[in-house]
């Protein structure tokens, strides 16, 4: 029989718990430079079952792409969000990508823009002329907005709607650290606000059938009900709650950090302000100005890799999977890790620092060293949405405000479902 890959000793009856509450990032990538064998190590995590982090591009493909029927996405997705697109396998998965497919490419994505640009001025002009912001808040809010009043086909109300806005942020407490190492019948408090949100989004979610916007997803799904997909009032539900969750805290993340080293690059800053003050006119930001700001660009999808929203991506091996001369056995938790292949000095030079400019002119180096919305067929399905949003979002901050940060530098991150910001973001704001 193949030998398992390395899982190195931790304490007695804890293993490595202890180690990876207090810096799970650090604490991972140590274990990987100091015991890891083909970019391989495994975890011993109290509570949790064997789990192995792989942290190479190969694995990514062959995880992702060539080998995927080896490798499946796992129970924790389809328990927290049933029959939508994120948690489902094979026909099903297909089935609801070929309806969902025609929502999000780009050309479609830029009809839009306009109502994207109309939220994020509409928040603008409630923030003070000079001030400290919550940056991770304001980020949450702007972007909930957005996915509201386009996917879901209903304007929030800046100044009420709490119930929403505080349910939309229950879905990812699910996924907090505590979660992780317990088992998943456990009713942990961050698993009851999660099924609290549950319900109430999709109460709401239910009120939009009636009279959601007829350009929204929530309208087209109405229109299919009962079609091929979805056949369910429970499956439509599904949906919709799912794509608040992919789609609303992971933008507001890669907008607090692209925000955040703008802030503390002031350079960078200008060179992306002047860019965004001579494309855009005296109206709002455009889908046709964001084509035409490179550092923004370069900003966002630095910050992304830096900073990537879902550092890490779960499987479970289907069958056997090798790593060199190693093999991980059936039915084994598998963590591809995004961040630690992102900070990886093997393909990226001073891997820790932000520097946007080494996105001009490309260097040699694997499509999947590269993958802040994962890869393969079941990549982002947001990807244009969230891509568009973002620069939409910076290219309005930019152009009304001078901006500076108030808080750690730099920024600390802790895992939960998402990269989380360790602590407050305080942005000081000054109106131009
Ligand atoms: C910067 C923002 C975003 C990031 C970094 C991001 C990242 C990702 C990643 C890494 C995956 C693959 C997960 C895996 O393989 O396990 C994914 C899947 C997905 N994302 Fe996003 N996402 C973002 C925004 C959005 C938005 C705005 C939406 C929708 C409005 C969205 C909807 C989805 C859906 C539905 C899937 C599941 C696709 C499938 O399983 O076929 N995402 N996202």
């Amino acid at each position: 029989m193949s030998r398992l890959p390395p899982t190195p000793t931790g304490l007695p009856l804890v293993g490595h718990t202890l180690s990876f509450a207090a810096d799970p990032f650090g604490f991972v990538g140590d274990l990987l430079t100091d015991h890891g064998v083909d970019d391989v190590v495994g975890l011993d995590v109290l509570g949790l079952d064997d789990l192995y982090v792989l942290a190479h591009p190969t694995y990514v493909e062959r995880a992702l792409v060539s080998e995927r029927d080896v490798i499946a996405k796992g129970g924790e997705f389809a328990a927290a969000f049933g029959t939508a697109v994120t948690a489902v396998e094979g026909d099903e998965w297909r089935r609801q990508r070929a309806t969902l497919d025609p929502f999000f490419r780009w050309g479609r994505v830029d009809e839009y823009a306009d109502v994207m640009s109309r939220q994020v001025e509409r928040r603008l002009q409630e923030w003070p002329d000079s001030g400290t912001l919550s940056l991770e808040s304001e980020m949450k809010g702007v972007t909930l907005d957005i996915i509201f009043a386009t996917i879901l086909g209903r304007e929030l109300e800046l100044d009420s709607d709490e119930r929403v806005r505080g349910a939309a942020d229950g879905l990812n407490g699910r996924f907090s650290p505590a979660s992780w190492v317990l088992p998943r019948w456990v009713p942990t408090p961050s698993r009851r606000r999660f099924d609290r949100a549950d319900r109430l989004l999709r109460d709401e979610v239910s009120t939009l059938v009636e009279t959601a916007d007829e350009q929204s997803l929530t309208a087209k799904l109405v229109d299919t009900l009962g079609s091929d997909y979805p056949q369910t009032r429970e499956e439509m539900e599904d949906q919709l709650v799912g794509m608040i969750f992919a789609g609303h805290e992971t933008t507001a993340l890669a907008l607090t950090f692209s925000l955040y080293l703008l802030a503390t690059h002031p350079a960078v800053c200008e060179r992306a302000r002047s860019e965004v003050d001579s494309v855009v006119g005296s109206g709002r930001v455009t889908a046709d100005d964001i084509d035409h700001v490179p550092t923004v660009e370069r900003v966002l999808k630095e910050s992304l890799r830096l900073y990537p929203p879902v550092h890490t991506l779960p499987r479970e091996t289907v069958r056997p999977f090798s790593v060199g001369e190693r093999t991980i056995p059936a039915g084994t938790d598998v963590h591809l890790s995004v961040i630690h292949i992102h900070r990886d000095e093997r393909w990226y030079d001073d891997p820790l620092v932000f520097r946007p400019d080494r996105w001009d002119g490309e260097k040699d180096r694997s499509t999947y060293a590269y993958i802040p919305f994962g890869a393969g067929p079941r990549s982002c399905l947001g990807r244009a949405f969230a891509l568009t949003e973002a620069k939409i979002v910076l290219a309005s901050v930019l152009r009304e405000f001078e901006l500076d940060w108030d808080g750690d530098e730099p920024l600390e991150i802790t895992p939960e479902m998402t990269t989380q910001p360790k602590g407050e973001t305080p942005l000081v704001v000054r109106r131009r």
